[in-house]
């Protein structure tokens, strides 16, 4: 259908619509009519915008179909979309149930705004120029949770937020697809959290290499309990000193002899723990715990206290002895570390970061301090043999540009993304300008206001994540807290 062809049924189409208060009504598009799915929303509201008065509200609703891509059978969902036009103004919502067009003027009469349907229908309340806030989801590891803030998996699909209530990222991203994402598609910039538990060995990572993945984390948090001087570590590249050894005896062959001897740490320690998790394995049987559950750390600790002692004393000698080879990064709040190709790595216990990864899901374990959960082998000789002989020296960020005490650097410089660290000092602002794209934003530190034409939308918090319409314009952040601001920027490169 095209304009034309709407001008024309037009007037009987709104001939059917529901009156609500004076000058406003609800028009319910029938299953199976053109403006049921041919026509993006975008679109439809401009066509009607052209036919209402000033002082007219029309509200239309639609029933809508999306195919779920991120899970395997891939099935048709059907939702329904609520529009609510006015000459100079679109707002919409969207929810999962089926809800009788007499059932939504029902709820309408007498208070007839979108506010009333959202929040019916529990639904984000979406206009197409404004911000939008992330829900956090939280997925459950060996070593803590993954704080996920634009997933769309079969594991666990992200929403937006707001009083109304929330929805799902792929339904709300295709009610106002146009002004919300421009030219790009979904899925968005995979944004996520690690935030691995304060204790040694259960809270750290794997320590592995990536082929083809790059590895940006910017540190939030550093538990105190675990790191009271508010410096915790990463594990990352060759220990600075034993190198230094290993020249010393080995001249221009000492990375044959490192490698050689760091091997045979790791085997020594290999073949301790999976004897000990062999008898893990068989407590959790007992305990009625599946092999590759992730448990709490309170349940993992009570399993791990099953080892004899002896046992214990010689597990932390042996994954000492082989840690020896590895060297410690010192990291605080706001810091970026990252990990080219081939940069052998662990986060540390403690220490949460927001991550920004290349879509590759490769990795090769090195070695790691508890049972593996998704492999059951570790890629040691395959990671030696490439692995970059060198002390970990973090890549230093880009200055962009600073003005007034506000600073932009860049951080994440992907094939497919750039991504900013933005320090705002209290009191300042910056204006946030995605040039025609999407953008995410993520407090690390500090409290700010975002603002659109001026008015208030929402705050940036501490690891609060929002995405910022591509269309969105005059959208400015202002510092508010007693010290510096500190975000994070995320925006796709136009291709
Ligand atoms: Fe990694």
């Amino acid at each position: 259908m095209d304009v034309i062809a709407f001008r024309e049924a037009w007037p009987t189409l709104r001939g059917t619509s529901l009156p609500l208060e004076p000058d406003s009504w609800l028009l319910h598009i029938p299953n199976g009519h053109p403006l049921q799915t041919e026509i993006p929303a975008e679109t439809l509201c401009r066509w009607i915008q052209q036919e209402i008065q000033e002082s007219e509200t029309l509200f239309v609703l639609r029933t809508r179909s999306l195919v779920a891509e991120w899970l395997p059978e891939k099935p048709a969902c059907a939702y329904q979309e609520l529009l609510e036009i006015q000459q100079d103004n679109i707002r919409g919502c969207v929810w999962k149930t089926m809800a009788d067009p007499i059932a939504i003027q029902q709820q309408l009469l007498g208070n007839s705004q979108l506010e009333t349907i959202a929040m019916a229908h529990q639904a984000v309340l979406q206009s197409p120029h404004l911000p939008l806030k992330l829900q956090e989801l939280r997925i459950p590891k060996p070593w803590g949770y993954e704080g996920w803030y634009t997933g769309v998996e079969q594991r666990g699909v992200n929403s937006f937020i707001d009083e109304q209530g929330s929805t799902e990222l792929p339904y709300a991203l295709n009610l106002f697809p146009e002004s919300l994402l421009a030219h790009q598609e979904p899925p968005l910039i995979l944004l996520k959290t690690l935030n691995p538990v304060p204790e040694i060995i259960l809270g750290d990572l794997y320590l592995e290499l990536h082929q083809e993945k790059w590895e940006v984390y910017i540190v939030t948090a550093i538990d105190e309990t675990a790191w009271p001087d508010g410096v915790g570590q990463v594990r990352a590249g060759l220990h600075p000193e034993l190198l230094k050894t290993y020249q010393q005896q080995h001249g221009d062959d000492w990375w044959s002899a490192y490698r050689k001897d760091f091997r045979r740490a790791i085997q020594n320690y290999e073949t301790l723990r999976r004897k000990l998790d062999e008898r893990l394995d068989q407590e959790r049987s007992q305990r009625g715990y599946g092999l590759n559950q992730a448990l709490s750390t309170e349940e993992m600790k009570e399993l791990l206290s099953t080892i004899p002692e002896h046992l214990q004393q010689e597990e932390t000698k042996l994954r000492l002895a082989a840690e020896a080879y590895v060297g410690s990064y010192p990291v605080r709040v706001g810091d970026v570390v990252s990990f080219p190709t081939w940069q052998m790595h662990s986060l540390q216990h403690g220490v949460r970061v927001i991550e920004f990864q290349t879509p590759h899901y490769e990795r090769m374990i090195v070695m790691f301090g508890q049972k593996a959960l998704t492999q059951d082998h570790w890629n040691t000789e395959e990671a030696l043999a490439g692995m970059k002989p060198e002390v970990y020296q973090p890549p230093q960020p880009e200055l962009i540009w600073q003005q007034d005490g506000v600073r932009c650097e860049r951080v994440v410089d992907f094939p497919d993304f750039d991504a900013f660290r933005i320090c705002v000092p209290s009191g300042q602002r910056v204006r946030l300008e995605g040039k025609g794209n999407y953008q995410l934003l993520m407090g690390v530190e500090g409290y700010g206001q975002l603002l659109v034409g001026g008015e208030s939308c929402g705050t940036v918090r501490h690891e609060e994540g929002w995405m910022i319409p591509a269309v969105a314009d005059d959208c400015w952040l202002e510092s508010r807290g007693t010290g510096d601001l500190i975000c994070l920027q995320a925006i796709p490169k136009s291709s």
